[in-house]
């Protein structure tokens, strides 16, 4: 593995993008800053992080060709590969907020960022970007972030739970990109955020609806049983979750 440790950038993903197209960068290169002055997030959002508090980090994973209809499992080995290293530094309450923001409790604790490089059909590459909340004690207000600090009551070394995150990633892609995708899905599913409650979501114009949270399909779009019955998929960008079991009256 070849890590690129970096004081600050603007963002971690932007750095490993940037540079994999101008060099060949070998595969498993990570790209981990103690700062990033532009961090992104999903859809656009930008990602918060206090400077040295927290790690903000990237993992180049390459291919010949990948099948783009299956881009999803890297956002469910991450999430699963994250989950897992938490559980040992006993975060209490873990669950994987579709697509992969990992909650504990109610509160997020890690965002995942997995963008890809497409050619044609075929995957090329996937940067995962990783943000997890570690040291930092205090969060903007309105934020609705957690860390392992505040959420164990514990200091933890960076250093140390970069490399089990990393192993864990390894890990899990080795097994789940060889193994049958069923049993990464299967397995994300057990960790999902309000399954098997009715929530609210919300749509991209507004409108409001309930339905209970049944899993993801083979493409990894979130499953939603409406009250008529009905289950319908839904991608990333058709639908915001707004309250998880607790819909207001
Ligand atoms: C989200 O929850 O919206 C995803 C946040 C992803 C943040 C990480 S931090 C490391 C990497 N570099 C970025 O700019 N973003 C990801």
């Amino acid at each position: 593995m070849h890590l690129i440790k970096l004081d600050a950038t603007d963002s971690t993903n932007a750095y490993l993008k940037k540079l994999l197209a101008s060099e060949d960068v070998p595969d498993g290169t990570v790209v981990q800053a103690d700062w990033q002055r532009k961090g992104r997030g999903q859809m656009g959002r930008e990602w918060y992080s206090d400077p040295g508090k927290n790690l903000t980090f990237s993992i180049l994973k390459r291919f010949s060709d990948f099948p783009v209809s299956q881009q999803f499992l890297f956002n469910i080995i991450s999430s699963l590969a994250v989950v897992e290293v938490l559980h040992r530094y006993d975060v209490p309450q873990l669950k994987v907020k579709w697509p992969n923001d990992i909650m504990s409790g109610k509160q997020k604790i890690c965002g995942i960022l997995v963008e890809n490089v497409v050619k044609g059909s075929t995957l090329k590459a996937a940067v995962i970007g990783i943000g997890l909340n570690v040291n930092q004690e205090i969060f903007p207000s309105g934020l609705n972030a957690t860390s392992v600090k505040l959420q164990t009551g514990k200091e933890v070394s960076l250093h140390v739970l970069l490399e089990a995150l990393l192993d864990a990633v390894d890990a899990a892609l080795k097994t789940f990109l060889r193994g049958p995708k069923e049993k990464a899905r299967r397995s994300y599913e057990a960790l999902l955020f309000a399954k098997g409650d009715i929530s609210v979501f919300e749509t991209p114009q507004g409108e409001r609806f309930t339905a209970e949270v049944v899993g993801i399909d083979a493409l990894g779009q979130l499953r939603l049983q409406h009250e008529n019955g009905d289950v319908c998929s839904y991608q990333f960008n058709e639908i915001k979750l707004l309250y998880g079991n607790n819909p207001p009256q």
